[in-house]
Formats: structure tokens, sequence, C-alpha cells
């Protein structure tokens, strides 16, 4: 099946070149950092990631879903070189240069919705979240913010305080922004509330009318809800499909904002530009990062400019649309826009639907859900209780490692594949013919914990 020359791996896995980088990490990185598994990467090209020791792995977590044209595609790195030639900084705070215009008129065609947007730049998935609630902070005049249970928006103050995907990502870092609540998410194979789709009608949204609105936060303190089209880091749970339609309608009831979180969901991954277009919902506001630019750090905030007339001062970022970056950006979409956002969609159905198949004989597979190259399968005890498995999900990430795969996990107890959007049939078949070994070894208890040096 494979014609590929990855995955391949030569050595015990981490390889004596890898362990010096990871005894260095030991003793000079911070230990915040979340690593599931000892791979040290020097080198990527497309699909394969190659480690010190001469190991190569095929990659299906992309720097959490980051390289979305793959590793070191040509096109980028010819305009990341030919644009660090030009002009490497130059601040779009006080001064003006065409990459960033370039990418802001772009941006603001890619984003829906009818009429003139605006683009803030910056570096980064929390700064442009950060940035979506000060706008909608001075656009509206109200100060509450709603969010969802599992949602991941950040880590600075602001964007944390949204956050609600684990409580380590929150111990300790008291008080949160005040004014800033939780609903549960459309997460049928969990629903909060106990009840089934589509004769709950939808009662997680009528929560946040009934319970929220009418008894902590009243809707005209509201400025913004914050939302993830598709929660990633919350296990990569698809809402329902007239969920957030009903959100866009009892915000506009309301007044309310609705901010799109796109930073993991956003560029090509799910089969379309942006995963809310899968549901005819147009935002307010639409926040970016990640695949933006391939690797390069870069984030967005767009908005209509109507919304966006803020004043001069109001809101600004050094570095924040580097020209570098933004012409990596440029580079990107137009591999997006000529055929790797169409090869998301195909090739996440192919998966998708051999996932769903070999779901059938697991019985540790619970839940294979997603959107194009966006797919959780949640790993469960027991399929009818549908308990969670975390220790067998974190053995199974562990163990595709050692067969050369790379996948993250996702929220407690789902494995993530986000991969890059540039793979092909091959790579697919080599991805879940691993993952489908990987779960019956860890199935049968004979995946053994080989991989140390953490
Ligand atoms: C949906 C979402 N929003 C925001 C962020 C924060 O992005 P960053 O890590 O670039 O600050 C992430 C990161 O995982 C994310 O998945």
């Amino acid at each position: 099946m494979a014609t590929k020359p990855y995955p391949r791996i030569v050595t015990p896995l981490p390889g004596p070149k890898a362990r010096t980088i990871l005894e260095l990490d030991r003793r000079f990185v911070s230990p915040s950092y979340t690593r599931s598994y000892p791979m040290v990467a020097v080198r990527g090209r497309g699909m394969a990631v190659e480690d010190p020791d001469g190991n190569v792995f095929l990659d299906f977590a992309a720097g959490i879903a980051v390289c979305a044209t793959g590793h070191c595609h040509p096109e980028v790195v010819k305009a990341i070189r030919e644009a660090s030639g030009e002009l490497i900084h130059m601040s779009g705070t006080d001064f003006y240069y065409p990459a960033q215009t370039d990418l802001a008129q772009k941006l603001s065609e890619i984003v829906p919705g009818k009429g003139e947007k605006k683009v803030f730049f910056t570096n980064s998935g929390t700064e442009a979240i950060e940035a979506a609630l000060k706008l909608a902070r001075h656009a509206t005049g109200r100060s509450g913010f709603v969010a969802f249970y599992g949602a991941f928006h950040g880590r600075s103050f602001g964007s944390l305080s949204l956050t609600a995907s684990k409580a380590t990502q929150r111990r300790g870092f008291f008080p949160m922004l005040p004014g800033a609540v939780h609903a549960p998410y459309g997460n049928c194979y969990r629903c909060a509330i106990n009840l089934e789709y589509p004769g709950c009608d939808v009662a997680c949204v009528k929560f946040i009318e009934d319970e929220i609105f009418g008894k902590t936060l009243p809707p005209e303190d509201c400025a913004a809800v914050v939302v993830e089209p598709i929660q990633g880091e919350g296990g990569y749970v698809v809402p329902p499909e007239s969920w957030l339609p009903r959100l866009r309608e009892l915000c506009t009831r309301h007044g309310i904002l609705l901010v799109a979180d796109e930073v993991q969901s956003g560029m090509g991954r799910t089969g379309k530009m942006l995963a809310i277009e899968h549901t005819g919902v147009v935002p307010d506001v639409v926040c970016l990062a990640k695949g933006i630019a391939s690797g390069l750090p870069l984030g967005a905030m767009v908005a209509p400019a109507a919304l966006m007339n803020w004043k001069s001062g109001a809101h600004a970022s050094t570095f924040g649309g580097n020209p570098v970056a933004c012409r990596a950006a440029l580079a990107t979409i137009s591999l997006l826009e000529g055929s790797l956002v169409s090869n998301a969609r195909e090739r996440g159905e192919y998966l998708l639907g051999r996932l769903r198949t070999m779901a059938l004989s697991h019985r540790s597979i619970g839940d294979v859900r997603g959107r194009g190259l966006m797919i959780g399968v949640e790993i469960v005890k027991d399929k009818s209780t549908r308990e969670r498995a975390p220790e067998a999900r974190d053995r199974i990430v562990e163990r595709a490692f050692e067969k050369g795969l790379l996948v993250l996990g996702s929220g407690k107890n789902t494995v993530r594949l986000c991969p890059p959007l540039v793979l092909d049939q091959d790579d697919c078949d080599v991805a879940l013919s691993i993952l489908e070994e990987t779960i019956s070894e860890v199935e049968s208890g004979s995946a053994l914990g080989a991989t140390s040096g953490r």
C-alpha cells in the first residue's frame, strides 16, 4: 500500500540525538507546555517530518492544525524568501506596506457577509480573540460575554476567561475577566441537558435565553457570544445543524455580536474556507490564526467596517501583520483556493467514511465526527455508557507515534486528526492502517508503554 519513503522508524524512540534535545528542553524550557510524546522535529516536507536521528513521521497533527499547506511548501517558502529579502518589519501600527493591505483586502473578501470589512492583524489566535473582545465592548458599550463549556479561545486573560476546556488551563490564574459566563455547547454525543436532537428543539440555545439571560447576565449587558463553529480543543465537536442558526437568531434579537472563533476550524480545514460557511450563518466578527500563514505567526480579526469604527490608538500591535507573515498568508490562501480546500473536503469524506466503518468493529471507538480534515475519534470504555477512556486515548496517541504517525489528543478522550491539507490517498490509507492497528493493540492490552525519555 505505502509508496512513500515515510513513515520510517529507524531507532528506538526517542533516538540518541533526540534525547540530547529533550534533556536541554527539560533544563531550559518552561514545563507548562503540553507535550504528549517525545517528538523532536528538525525538518519537514509536505506530509513528512524528520527527527534528528533520521526517523520520518507521517504528520496528522500539522503543528496543531497550522501547517495547512504542508511543511515548507515551495510556494510558501518562495514567498517568505522574497518577502524577507525586501522588508522584514515596519510595524503596521505606525506605517503602511502593501503586504498588509493586500492581505486585508483578500481576507475581507473571504470572510462571509456583504459590505465592506476591515481587518485587525495579530500574531496569534489569542490576540485575535482579545481584539474581538475589545471591539465588542467598544462597539456595543456592553461588557459581558457568553462562551461555551469545552471552548478553547487562548491563554491570555480575556481569551482564558472564555476558555473552558480543561480546569488546568485556569487553575491558579483567578480572577478571570468579570462578566464572562459559559453555556453548554451543542454536543449531541454528550448532551449536557440529557435530551436528544432534534426532539430537544435545541434546548441548549434556549438555556442561554432562559437561564443565562433570564437569571445571571441580562442580554442588554452582553456584548458578544463567542463560539467555535466546530469545537477544537474541547474534543473536535460538531454541533447539530440548527445550533449555529439558532445562536445567530438569539444574538440578533438582543443586539449581541456573534464572534466566530475560526482559529482552528478556518483556512480551508473543514472543506470550506471557514467552518461557519457550512451553516449559512454570517457572524459579526471572525477570528483567524493557525493555518492562515502556513506556520508563520499571524492572526486576524475581521469585522464589518461599520462595526470596526474605533479610533486611532484604540488598539494596535507592534508585530501583528508583519510583512513576511502577510506574504506567507497570501501564498497560503492562493494554494488553498487553488485545490487544497477541495482536497480537504474529499480526503476528509474518505477518512470519515473509513473511520465510521472502523468504529463498527472496535469497541473503544465511541464516536467519529468532523468535517473535512478536522476529525475527532472519541475513545470510550463502553459504547453503551459512553464512559470516557482517557488512558486508552493517550496510549493510542503514543503508540501511533511509535509507529511513525503523529496525531494529537483533543478534549479528555478524543484522538484528533488534523493533517496538512496536501495529503493524498496513500497518506490517508497509511494513517488509517496505523491507527487501526494501534487501536486494536490498545484494546487487546498488548500496547505497552515503550516511549520514554520525557
Ligand atoms: C479555537 C482556538 N482559538 C484560539 C486559540 C489560541 O490560539 P494561539 O495558541 O495562537 O494563541 C486556539 C489554539 O489552539 C484555538 O484552537
